[in-house]
């Protein structure tokens, strides 16, 4: 059976940057606490007319040039409409037909549970060559008024090719979920259970709501479980592993679990900083700019670990 291996990768992220020096003059915050709390110093924010497919087109197209693509994954919790689905609207803009297209929501885990997608569809013969995308447009589902949350997020998005190979690629997993914790972090309004109302645009229910605390506590401890669940599974220590991707959400969420599994700082791919959290896009980019900038070579091994709202969380074993 051919392994499911990364051979392409592609990014776009809004020119537009925004600085906590800038959200000073908007909410009652500060450079310092934002920076001390999160570790983000500036995001970026897409134009009002860019739609989430608009940024899984730019993050794609260039990977996705002459490929014989079967199969289009797009993961996204800020998709252009319910329906159609972004992935749908992507094969439309590259310009393909014969395609599988489906969106998947797994909030910021979701670039994982679309990379196991694409695995298990190609391991199980059913496509020979995959996009997988993860475009977010966080800015328009956050109040801007809400100093807890607005701080966090930033605008991105990035995407994969995935073939079959004989070496290397995706080696292993692990997926879990706790949806007893479905109420720290979610948008209430807009779907079924309450649909768009005058009241729940007045109240702001369409934007991310959060407890914060609560969120950062579950992160730390869910990584972890992931991390440890793979690396044993496989009969692995952190020592075997040359590059750990986390979800980019806060810098002293991946400073605890560096220091709860004894993970040096130089295997913590870390670029919050500059993009602050961009949800599921946030793996993705991470893991283009270590590769772009030689942090990952062939034969390393590397494990990308996220946690995101559901509570979803998981990480994936890839042999580079
Ligand atoms: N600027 C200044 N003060 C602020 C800000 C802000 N932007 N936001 C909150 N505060 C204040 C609070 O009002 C509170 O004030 P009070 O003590 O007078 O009530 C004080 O700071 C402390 O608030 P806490 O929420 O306890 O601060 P904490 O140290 O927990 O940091 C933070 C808050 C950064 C949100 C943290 O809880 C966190 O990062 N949680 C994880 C959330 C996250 O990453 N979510 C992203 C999505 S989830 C995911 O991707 C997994």
């Amino acid at each position: 059976m051919k392994k499911a291996k990364i051979v392409a990768l592609g990014k776009w992220l809004p020119e537009r940057i925004l600085t906590n020096v800038e959200l000073e003059k908007m909410v009652e915050t500060s450079d310092e606490w934002i920076t001390t709390r999160t570790g983000i110093k500036e995001r970026r924010i897409a134009s009002s007319d860019i739609t989430a497919s608009d940024m899984a087109y730019l993050a794609s197209k260039d990977i996705a040039r002459n490929e014989p693509i079967d199969l289009i994954i797009v993961s996204t919790s800020t998709s252009d409409t319910i329906f159609p689905g972004t992935a749908c609207l992507l094969s439309e803009r590259l310009g393909l037909s014969n395609c599988a297209c489906f969106d998947l929501s797994a909030a910021c885990t979701g670039f994982s549970y679309a990379l196991e997608c694409g695995r298990r569809f190609i391991e199980a013969g059913g496509s020979k060559c995959a996009i997988i995308v993860a475009s977010e447009l966080t800015s328009k589902f956050i109040n801007w008024k809400d100093r807890s949350t607005c701080v966090l997020f930033g605008d991105g998005a990035g995407a994969v090719l995935l073939k079959g190979a004989d070496k290397g690629g995706i080696i292993g997993s692990y997926f879990n979920t706790n949806g007893k914790l479905g109420d720290i972090l979610k948008i209430p309004a807009g779907g079924s259970k309450m649909p768009a109302s005058l009241e729940t645009v007045e109240k702001n229910l369409h934007t991310i709501q959060m407890d914060g605390p609560e969120v950062f506590k579950y992160a730390v401890l869910a990584m972890s479980e992931a991390i440890e669940r793979v690396l044993s599974n496989h009969s692995l220590s952190v020592n075997d592993i040359s590059l750990f991707i986390p979800h980019q959400a806060n810098l002293r969420i991946i400073n605890l679990l560096s220091k709860r599994l004894k993970i040096s700082d130089e295997k913590m791919f870390v670029n919050l900083n500059r993009y602050g959290n961009m949800m599921s896009a946030s793996s993705v980019v991470a893991l283009d700019e270590a590769v772009k900038s030689g942090r990952i070579k062939e034969g390393d091994l590397i494990l990308m670990v996220a946690v995101g709202g559901g509570f979803t969380y998981g990480a994936t074993l890839i042999e580079w």
